[in-house]
């Protein structure tokens, strides 16, 4: 096993263990895959796909990097009457497994699949995805025991990099953002980027192809979650 999906595991089983059992379904399933709650996924649906370039209803094609149980294709479907294509990468078994269970039989649906593996080492068809939707991908810190360092930076880079090569339209990520918690609230399994950091890996990854980025974070401005949006021109 990688170090990546090593740590990915660890870090979702330690979430796991701490949630509350006593809470609703909904809620438990969201803190399962890493968020504090289900209003705080639900908005990153939203600003991650409210993308000023993208008409939902026209026939796109969705890559969902770390997707989870999937939760944004129904998001997408009865939010943004979304009919295009959609696949969905994890790095973690147990959650493709109930994504598929979740998704399958659903024959009034956009053509979806699900698939096992780290994102970094999957080969996948550079002119078959319009727009790209990380939610999660940049969220453990890859130095770990060790503090937030070198490893993290460089799996950032792979990452963003490979996502921009495969976009077609648009990108957007999500990132835990450093400039906006305290160094004491950080905590030792989770990575937190700088806003300058991720713009320089974009802009290095896209070269002439970057034509707009836009951060926005969440709930409020002032919050770490933060969300990235970019356009690109085609490939
Ligand atoms: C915060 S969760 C979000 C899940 C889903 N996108 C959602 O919003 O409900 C992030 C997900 O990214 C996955 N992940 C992290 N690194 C990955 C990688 N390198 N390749 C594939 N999946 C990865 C994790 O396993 C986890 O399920």
């Amino acid at each position: 096993m990688s170090n990546i999906t090593h740590l990915t595991e660890e870090f979702y089983q330690k979430r796991q263990e701490a949630v509350d059992p006593q809470n609703s379904p909904e809620m438990i399933e969201a803190s399962y895959v890493g968020w504090s709650s289900v209003a705080v996924q639900l908005e990153a649906f939203e600003i991650a796909t409210n993308l000023s370039w993208i008409n939902w209803d026209e026939n796109t094609s969705v890559l969902d990097v770390g997707c989870g149980y999937g939760r944004l294709l129904d998001f997408l479907i009865s939010r943004k009457s979304y009919q295009g294509k959609y696949s969905g990468i994890d790095i973690i078994p147990e959650f493709i497994e109930k994504a598929i269970q979740i998704h399958n039989n659903e024959s009034d649906k956009p053509e979806s699949q699900f698939l096992v593996g780290d994102f970094l080492e999957q080969t996948l068809d550079p002119n078959k995805f319009d727009v790209i939707i990380c939610l999660g991908g940049l969220g453990v810190n890859q130095d770990y025991p060790q503090p937030f360092g070198q490893k993290s930076l460089e799996y950032a880079k792979k990452l963003i990099s490979k996502i921009v090569r495969l976009s077609n339209i648009a990108v957007s990520l999500y990132f835990p953002n450093a400039d906006q918690i305290v160094t004491t609230e950080r905590k030792p399994r989770m990575a937190y980027y700088k806003r300058s950091d991720i713009e320089e890996m974009f802009l290095d990854a896209c070269g002439q192809r970057c034509q707009d980025m836009k951060f926005i974070s969440y709930p409020t401005q002032k919050d770490r979650r933060t969300i990235v949006q970019v356009k690109l021109s085609k490939n």
